[in-house]
């Protein structure tokens, strides 16, 4: 076998290995063998790429390839191992970021290398793809980050004639693009790059802070398209494919994230939604209050309960609670009572981050309920435990037309037959709005830290 086929076929299973990758990403159940499937084909595929003569032959090459690789390392692992759950989003914008700017970067290094006059045009038209989008994934993603790790506002950023702006920016890159085909100009291709990181910056600014963790979605599938317009470049199937299946898969989750908050993604990049708080204290419209309990009547209220929904949210993350709500499930499994997880698709700030936070507490699986299967089961649940959640349990995204919350699907709480809210204050949550919910005659406020009073909870179902 020639090593040219060898190339193809090693490559073909690594390429294997990221599709099954995929496959068993789509389940809890199998996700951690899902991703050690993923990270078995990227080992196979960068090991075998030493073997090829490109490499090995050129000191050169193999240096600066070595030292690539020793400077990833030393950044990525710690920095993978040492995030926290809650920060995850900035982590997958920053390595998302670096993704695009390779692309970019190899599609620049490819087009030098190819020398001006013999570009073919289809050739210059992969590479300004790649330029293109890479470095507004690369720009995109880094204000991304900066918004999500508070290194600058996270509210929607937004100035008069943002959208014409944008637009003349856009025009000005497409006759530049039209230019380089023309010329095949290093010089312009460069403007090109440079233009295309400033339309990455504004194309980011006026999106929210907690809207970022979809636009991330999205600049993932960008970065995506750029590998696999730079593995046009390069004749490489692997990159193709590769960037293929992060631009499909980015694409698929940015659409199911906007569905799941009932928010076309036109309205999530363009509406600067979050800007304004409208949320206040403890009464609501109508002058009503709230009731708030102790963890000692609580307790006593599920120890008592046949079957309880706990319904989690961003702030059972914050409050990093989810081995105090998985005691608190055993201690009631112990006195006989069902307990289930009821699981919002957008609950807390990126896509399945109730179950992977559940997960680290060891939940069984079983226990967890997706929306409609939870929906379900509440009408005939004595006590829905709401945990720092939110604006997924908000009834106006059912019954107020005009609320930025409208449309969105929700957990139907408020069908349990009594509602415990746990949560610090009466501040919104992300969407800025008042949840009536928290006024429902039905509903008892649990004011405090999340863990805190889960503890508290525990102890109190104990001596019940
Ligand atoms: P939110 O509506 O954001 O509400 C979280 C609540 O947790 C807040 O009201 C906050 O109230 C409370 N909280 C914060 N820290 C706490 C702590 N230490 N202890 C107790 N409570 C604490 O959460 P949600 O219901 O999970 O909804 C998620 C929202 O994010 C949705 O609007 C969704 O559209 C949006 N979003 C989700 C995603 C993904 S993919 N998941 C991506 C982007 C946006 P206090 O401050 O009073 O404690």
């Amino acid at each position: 076998m020639s090593r040219a086929t060898a190339t193809d076929l090693v490559y073909l299973i690594a390429i294997i290995g990221f599709i099954f990758a995929l496959v068993g990403l789509s389940s809890p159940k199998h996700a951690r063998r899902g991703n050690q499937l993923g990270a078995l084909g990227m080992l196979l595929a960068v090991a075998w790429t030493f073997s090829l003569p490109a490499v090995y032959s050129s000191t050169r090459n193999l240096t600066l390839i070595v030292i690539a690789v020793v400077v990833g390392t030393v950044i990525g692992v710690p920095a993978a191992r040492l995030v926290k759950m809650t920060a995850m989003p900035q982590m997958v914008a920053i390595f998302n970021g670096v993704g695009g700017g390779a692309a970019a970067l190899v599609s620049v290094t490819e087009f030098i290398a190819l020398g001006h006059g013999s570009i073919a045009v289809y050739k210059i038209c992969e590479i300004l793809f790649g330029v293109l989008v890479g470095s507004v994934s690369f720009a995109g993603s880094a204000i991304a980050f900066a918004k999500l790790q508070e290194l600058m506002t996270g509210r929607p950023i937004t100035y008069p004639a943002q959208q014409p702006i944008n637009a003349a920016l856009g025009l000005a890159i497409l006759v530049l693009v039209v230019v380089t085909i023309a010329t095949a100009s290093t010089a312009v291709l460069v403007v090109v790059l440079l233009l295309s990181l400033v339309l990455g910056i504004i194309f980011v600014l006026p999106v929210g802070g907690a809207d970022t963790p979809v636009l991330i979605s999205l600049l993932n599938a960008f970065t995506g398209l750029a590998v696999a317009a730079s593995g046009f470049t390069l004749n490489s199937n692997l990159l193709i494919v590769a960037g293929t299946l992060v631009g499909a898969s980015g694409t698929l989750l940015t659409r199911l994230m906007s569905v799941a908050m009932g928010r076309s993604l036109s309205n999530i990049l363009f509406s600067a939604f979050g800007s304004v708080i409208t949320a206040t204290g403890g009464t609501d419209a109508d002058g009503r209050s709230v009731r708030s309990g102790t963890p000692q009547d609580v307790g006593v209220l599920l120890a008592y309960a046949r079957k309880v929904a706990i319904v989690p949210g961003y702030g059972l993350a914050v409050a990093q609670g989810q081995h105090a709500a998985r005691e608190l499930a055993d201690a009631l499994e112990a006195r006989g009572v069902k307990v289930f997880y009821a699981i919002h698709p957008v609950a807390g700030r990126m896509p399945g981050h109730m179950n992977v936070l559940l997960a680290e507490a060891n939940v069984p699986y079983d226990e967890l309920e997706e929306m409609d299967q939870a929906n379900g089961e509440l009408p005939t649940t004595d006590v829905a435990l709401v945990v720092g959640a939110n604006d997924t349990v908000n009834p106006a995204a059912e019954n107020t037309p005009g609320s930025p919350i409208y449309g969105m699907p929700i957990i139907h709480a408020n069908e349990a037959a009594n509602v415990v809210v746990m949560k610090r204050s009466m501040r919104p949550g992300f969407a800025g709005i008042d949840n009536e919910l928290l006024f429902d005659t039905k509903t008892t406020m649990l004011f405090g830290d999340a863990k805190d009073t889960l503890v508290k909870l525990v102890a109190a179902v104990k001596s019940a």
